[in-house]
């Protein structure tokens, strides 16, 4: 077994975020050899498809969203690798199958036991598909290696995202689970930590007695789009704030984290986290401000009553030494 050979299985493969992301950010990874070459993708979706048919649509959907040009060989390399598999996740007597295809693949076509289990769907979906892959053994094989990625929403709320922890905890150990904020990989946030431990002139200079105030601004060009139904019950706060500018004002007060390595980087995160101070009820009066813009109300999908906040400006407080 090749440990960096990979079958990649997509839950969720004819959405919206595998079209978006996923695929233009494996066609990147080849174009860029970090992809092995026994790779194989088998999306997996609810919709009757053939399989030219799925790759068409995602040559489709990779030469919209990529932000490089589509290079013939590298979609070559890909194409020859995209397996669809059409079942309904709701349906627990489905699993088998898919459990089977899998097998088939390994032992007859020589796929990959490294599976990386990807979930492009709702979260409300995880906990179905997470326990069918645990009573199949599959979270935990003996010939190769399991890993489970999600992308937020991690849950609504504190007590959601509890659960979701639950959920996913029953069937994989916490080395297996790739929790993906793709802000993260953005160059200027990537930058933001270099700049900050890599480079002697700055980090002397980060604290109170040189900087009086961080503004983190994320300016979005287009409305809400085809995306009513997501947004309208999520809201700025939750889909913005809560998750990538969190992250991104980690990254840019917390302390230098003993190394690079996530479990490092994760641990100098939280203790910043616990350092915001909590507000009470005067001050979310005066440094929280959620606002809406002209027309929302009457995008496609959205009630002409909706109170949905599409804007969202916090003051924030940090109680450390810094
Ligand atoms: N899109 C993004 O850029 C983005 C970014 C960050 C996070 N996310 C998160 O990623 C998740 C997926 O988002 P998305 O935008 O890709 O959603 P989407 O476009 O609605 O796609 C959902 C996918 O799940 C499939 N599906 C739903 N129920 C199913 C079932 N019972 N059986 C089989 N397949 C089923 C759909 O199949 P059908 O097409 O056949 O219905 C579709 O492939 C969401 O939690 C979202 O919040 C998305």
């Amino acid at each position: 077994m090749n440990i960096n050979s990979c079958t990649m299985i997509i839950f969720g493969a004819t959405g919206d975020l595998t079209h978006r992301k996923l695929v233009p950010a494996l066609h990147q990874l080849k174009w860029g050899c970090h992809l092995p070459e026994n790779f194989n993708l088998i999306g997996i979706g609810r919709r009757t498809k053939t399989k030219d048919e799925y790759i068409h649509d995602l040559l489709e959907g990779l030469k919209e969203h990529t932000n490089m040009e589509v290079e013939q060989a590298t979609w070559d390399y890909l194409a020859k690798r995209i397996h669809y598999f059409k079942m309904d996740f709701a349906s627990e007597t489905e699993y088998s199958k898919l459990f089977e295809y899998l097998d088939k693949k390994k032992n007859e076509e020589g796929f990959s036991s490294n599976y990386l289990f990807y979930l492009a769907v709702a979260p409300d979906k995880f906990g179905l598909i997470v326990k069918n892959l645990k009573d199949h053994n599959i979270s935990d094989q003996q010939d190769g290696w399991s890993r489970l990625v999600i992308e937020k929403p991690f849950g609504e709320d504190l007590q959601t995202a509890y659960n979701l922890n639950d959920e996913i905890s029953k069937a994989f150990r916490e080395d297996q689970i790739y929790r993906i904020d793709h802000y993260l990989a953005k160059e200027m946030i990537q930058n933001i930590t270099m700049l900050r431990f890599q480079n002697t002139i700055f980090e002397p200079l980060w604290n109170n007695a040189y900087i009086d105030n961080i503004q983190i601004s994320v300016w979005e060009k287009g409305g809400v789009g085809s995306r009513a139904g997501y947004y309208d019950k999520t809201g700025a706060l939750r889909d913005m704030v809560q998750n990538h500018l969190l992250q991104t004002l980690a990254i840019t007060a917390m302390e230098p984290p003993k190394s690079l390595d996530a479990d490092d980087m994760r641990d100098s995160k939280v203790k910043l986290m616990s350092e915001l101070v909590l507000y009470d009820k005067s001050k979310s009066k005066s440094d929280v401000v959620f606002g809406q813009y002209e027309g929302y109300q009457m995008e496609s999908g959205v009630s002409n009553e909706s109170r949905t906040e599409t804007f969202a400006a916090l003051k924030l407080f940090i109680d450390n030494h810094r």
